[in-house]
């Protein structure tokens, strides 16, 4: 029987159906699935991961247990956690689960611990915190691999590399072309608006948002937000960036500038202070504020917080706080956005990611001795081959190169 920590179990019928759902949009995991079931790549391997507990992240432990894993789940932010879904995998899957939506930060912190304690042979990560905890707990001699989810969590592990601290190979899954390009970009895009729009229901069109950050995320956010109506301004602290922005058609500004302009701001920085209190003073009575990078460190929510005159929750997931003599709102309490007021990404951008997270996992069983403690991106062919498998499960054909035009490419003769 799994071991869990969920909210409640009875709520797993409606988690079961939500992730078969799911599945039906996630091909390429589909297509893992069918092949892991017959050729069980991870029998007798224990896995700890620390990711949202979504219907996408579901299809994942299942694929990874059909494959012969024991698999053990801890969310990766107190406010993520789908409680159907928690109960669905403990109840229906045969999967252990400690999560719970709403949980208190040392609540969240028990459940890594939890999952690190299994005695791991590969853990999987989103944002570095039970990468972290295994490192600082000393928890790593079992492990053999581990995996990272998000731009955030590689910066972090780039930094344990580079101190020659990191004590196993890790593989950046978000380094992987049909990670970012798909999930960063159009995943985060969509579903940043989705969170704002069930967290406030407002109109989009003829607003001014305010983007900071115009790295994978802030482009699809930007994108969005301009499809459904929005003027956009973006903030950046990178010049090629900002050039990008300003030649795409975004107006560019520092955030002083736009902060007395903007009706909704959206942070996806990986960085901190992005929006502190000098910003929140200059901005209009009824401003909007959400974050979607992975901490939430980009809106100086302890600040807010601590200066609020009054706070009140008025919507699920939306906070007014009346601060200097002015009400802002707060979504998901500056959290990502996108997972603490919607669902996160859509199963079929989660589809690429969690197969190269799946992949990923058996590159390091199969690779372990050809591999230091490094961050390695995973390879070209298996980046190149989740791309073909998700074309075809599209209904997508594409040409093929004949031997000719492959000679031609090749060659620096062959000018006509
Ligand atoms: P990225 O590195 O491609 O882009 C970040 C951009 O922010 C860069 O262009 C950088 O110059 C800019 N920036 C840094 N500090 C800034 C500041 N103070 N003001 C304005 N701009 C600043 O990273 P990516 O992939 O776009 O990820 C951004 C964040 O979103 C990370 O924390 C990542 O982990 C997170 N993320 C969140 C997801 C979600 O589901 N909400 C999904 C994927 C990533």
């Amino acid at each position: 029987m799994a071991e869990y920590k969920v909210k409640d179990l009875s709520l797993s019928s409606k988690g079961k159906k939500r992730i078969e759902w799911a599945g039906t949009r996630m091909g390429v995991l589909a297509h893992l699935k069918k092949e892991f079931e017959k050729t069980k790549p991870f029998k007798g391997i224990r896995i700890s991961a620390s990711l949202h507990v979504t219907t996408e992240t579901a299809n994942l432990m299942i694929a990874l247990k059909m494959g012969g894993a024991e698999v053990y789940l801890a969310p990766s932010n107190p406010l993520s956690t789908q409680d159907d879904v928690a109960a669905s995998l403990v109840k229906d899957y045969g999967i252990s689960v400690f999560a719970v939506k709403g949980e208190s930060n040392e609540s969240y912190y028990e459940n890594i611990k939890e999952v690190s304690l299994k005695k791991p042979h590969i853990i999987l990560d989103d944002g570095g915190d039970l990468t972290n905890y295994v490192h600082s707990e000393g928890l790593y001699n079992d492990i053999l691999g581990g995996t990272e989810e998000t731009t955030t969590g590689v910066i972090r592990l780039r930094a344990m590399e580079k101190d020659g601290v990191l004590k196993f190979p890790v593989i950046a899954v978000n380094d992987s072309h049909t990670k970012y390009l798909f999930d960063n970009r159009y995943g985060t895009g969509q579903s940043t608006l989705d969170g704002i729009l069930r967290a406030t229901n407002i109109l989009v069109a003829g607003k001014t948002v305010v983007v900071a950050g115009y790295g994978w995320c802030g482009k699809g956010v930007v994108m969005r937000a301009r499809g459904l109506g929005a003027r956009v301004i973006v903030t950046e602290i990178d010049p090629i960036k900002a050039l990008e922005a300003y030649m795409d058609g975004h107006t560019v500004m520092k955030m002083e500038e736009a902060a007395p302009l903007g009706d909704i701001f959206i942070t996806v920085t990986g960085n901190r202070d992005v929006i502190t209190l000098r910003h929140i003073k200059l901005m209009k009575d009824g401003a909007i504020l959400a974050n979607s990078g992975h901490f939430d460190v980009e809106i100086d929510v302890k600040g807010l917080y601590r200066e609020a005159e009054e706070r009140e929750e008025i919507r699920p997931s939306l906070e007014r706080i009346k601060i200097y003599g002015k009400n802002v709102y707060l979504v998901a309490q500056g959290r990502l956005c996108n997972l603490g007021a919607a669902e996160g990404h859509p199963s079929e951008v989660m589809d690429m990611s969690f197969a190269n997270q799946a992949l990923s996992v058996k590159f390091l069983l199969e690779n372990r001795e050809n591999l230091e403690n490094r961050v390695y991106t995973i390879p070209e062919e298996i980046d190149r081959e989740i791309a073909s498998l998700k074309l075809k499960t599209l209904g997508v054909k594409i040409d093929e190169l004949t031997e000719e035009q492959k000679k031609y490419l090749s060659s620096y003769k062959e000018g006509t």
